[in-house]
């Protein structure tokens, strides 16, 4: 017998389900618009730094001179650790995912820091200015604890140039700073994402902004969500070259496989990242002379859209941003914790914003099973 006193309401993977109202972003799926407070993306990445475009997610407008001076200096304020973490993440990175390094990284700290068992809203904000001052560190750490090499310690105080400087013991060109910055821009925030969830269901608690973190970390990780990209780039370099896209593609789609870095759930048309991340993984493919990887994502792009363009499937985010950080240098096991590096903006944001008008999250599960009273069966006498 099925259980008869339920809601029969039910989304899957509460598709289409409001769980929050927000200020804070806004995806329009069916334009193609990625909004952060009224300001379109392109404007953002084309014109703002990151810390800009963290501030105005945290505090609804863009900072004025002073305003981003102060941030920086709080961002910046206690924005290193210590060797002992080091030698954490490089065991972490020896057999594993280096997501596992950074969900661990980030415990760690939470676990060093004597306010994480406080939950009020200036509390929050202060452990959220803190894990975020040290993110870039901890992120470039965890590529040289990956790639066998020793930390690196910058005094750099912008948050893009530290990470490149850390992770490549030099200093970034304008280029490569240009490039990396806006792709951070562009990941900061993408409305009620699974990470960003995960996030808030841990704040909703009452529980701290390190403990948020690493719930949304523990997400992003998946292959269909910060994963994505990471995979993305393995497909297009086992396709090798433009002209196998048609078969490799064909094949894949037969066998019902799904090609990573295109569809989403939100937008059914192209996305406006997508959009901006090609242009640069062009210029990327020019400025290195490399431009094999680019073509053939251009050719995958064309089979796809001509195979499933009317379904509403195009390349999302992280189909280009591979093809971006594999440009700049980085391993491809090290793009989902990059995605991290950004996205910690929206997560941050978005759990303070909630912590505003705080309500836990306890949605229900719809039972199948048996309601019984099925007669218990000691275990000596069951067979
Ligand atoms: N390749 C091939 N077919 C696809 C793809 C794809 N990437 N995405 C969707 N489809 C097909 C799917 O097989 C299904 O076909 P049918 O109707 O014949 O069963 C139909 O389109 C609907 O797919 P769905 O998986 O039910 O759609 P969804 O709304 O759950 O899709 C998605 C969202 C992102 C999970 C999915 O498109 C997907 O798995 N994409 C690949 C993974 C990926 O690139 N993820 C990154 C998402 S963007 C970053 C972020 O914001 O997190």
């Amino acid at each position: 017998m099925i259980a008869s006193n339920q809601n029969t309401e039910f989304a899957r993977g509460l598709e289409g389900v409001v769980a929050a109202e927000t200020r804070i972003g806004f995806v329009d799926g069916i334009n193609g618009r990625l909004v952060y407070r009224g300001y379109n993306i392109e404007e953002l990445a084309e014109s703002s730094t990151f810390e800009e475009v963290t501030y105005l997610l945290l505090y609804g407008k863009l900072p004025n001179k002073s305003d981003l001076a102060n941030f920086k200096n709080k961002l910046n304020a206690d924005n290193h650790f210590d060797d002992k973490l080091f030698r954490v993440l490089q065991d972490c990175t020896k057999g594993s995912h280096p997501m596992s390094a950074l969900r661990t990284g980030v415990s760690y700290l939470g676990g060093l820091d004597k306010n994480s068992n406080k939950s009020d809203l200036a509390s929050q904000e202060s452990m959220g200015l803190k894990l975020m001052g040290k993110f870039p560190s901890l992120v470039a750490a965890i590529n040289r604890a990956y790639s066998g090499h020793e930390m690196i310690k910058s005094n750099e105080p912008d948050y893009t140039v530290r990470f490149l400087e850390e992770s490549f013991g030099k200093k970034p060109s304008e280029f490569e700073v240009k490039v990396f910055r806006t792709a951070l821009i562009l990941h900061a925030d993408h409305g009620m994402n699974a990470s960003t969830f995960a996030s808030m269901v841990a704040i909703s608690t009452l529980s701290d902004m390190y403990s948020a973190v690493t719930a949304a970390i523990s997400s992003l990780k998946g292959p269909l969500h910060g994963g994505a990209n990471e995979q993305a780039l393995e497909l297009l370099e086992r396709i090798g070259s433009a002209k196998n896209a048609d078969k490799i593609v064909g094949e894949m789609l037969e066998k019902k496989e799904k090609i990573m870095g295109f569809g989403h759930r939100v937008y059914k048309v192209y996305d406006p990242r997508a959009k901006i991340l090609k242009g640069y993984a062009k210029d990327l493919a020019k400025h290195t002379g490399k431009s094999e990887l680019f073509e053939t994502a251009e050719e995958v792009e064309k089979v796809m859209i001509s195979k499933l363009g009317t379904k509403g499937i195009f390349p999302n985010v992280d189909f280009y941003s591979g093809i971006v950080y594999k440009s700049l240098g980085f391993d491809p096991k090290l793009f989902t914790p990059i995605f991290a590096l950004s996205r910690i903006s929206g997560w941050f944001a978005r759990s303070l914003e909630y912590l505003h008008d705080n309500r836990l999250f306890r949605p229900r599960s719809m039972y199948k099973g048996e309601v019984g009273p099925i007669k218990y069966v000691p275990l000596e006498d069951r067979k």
